[in-house]
């Protein structure tokens, strides 16, 4: 089983952006955290990271055939992007969404995501374990969990 990784725009910067909302650990030490609970469950993954709508897009078009199921964390994009929205309700596959802060306990304008009402469920507010707790629940879906 393979599970597809969205990284939105920022994320590259994670370790060094806003530290006191995000943590400390860099993106890469993040995707080797996944890398290795992947690992251990059995799954395969393929990762982007994008700072642009677009090439997420393409992303999601390029490899819906390739993946079971998506773990995203739009980042900004959660709280403005139909597109994204569309093309992963276009994929037809099951979606968790991610984020590291608990968006819902921010300033208003988080508090809004597109991409909510088209996910299994949101990971939000435990960092880093945000990741690994919705591939944990992603994985555990694939594999038929009620
Ligand atoms: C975020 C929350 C978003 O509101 C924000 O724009 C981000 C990161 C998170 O992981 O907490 O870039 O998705």
């Amino acid at each position: 089983m393979r599970i597809g990784v969205i990284h939105g725009p920022n994320l590259n910067l994670l370790g060094t952006r806003e530290v006191e909302v995000y943590g400390s650990e860099s993106l890469a030490e993040i995707d080797r955290r996944l890398a290795d609970r992947a690992r251990q469950r059995g799954v395969e993954l393929t990762t982007l990271q994008s700072n642009h709508e677009g090439a997420l897009v393409d992303f999601i078009q390029a490899e819906t055939g390739a993946v079971s199921g998506w773990l995203v964390n739009a980042a900004g994009y959660t709280h403005t992007s139909v597109a994204l929205r569309d093309a992963l309700a276009a994929s037809g596959l099951p979606v968790v969404e991610v984020h590291l802060s608990n968006i819902l306990a921010r300033e208003p304008f988080r508090r809004e995501s597109l991409l909510a009402p088209i996910s299994l469920g949101v990971v939000a507010g435990f960092g880093a374990r945000s990741y690994l707790l919705g591939l944990e629940a992603l994985a555990d879906h694939l594999n038929g969990a009620p």
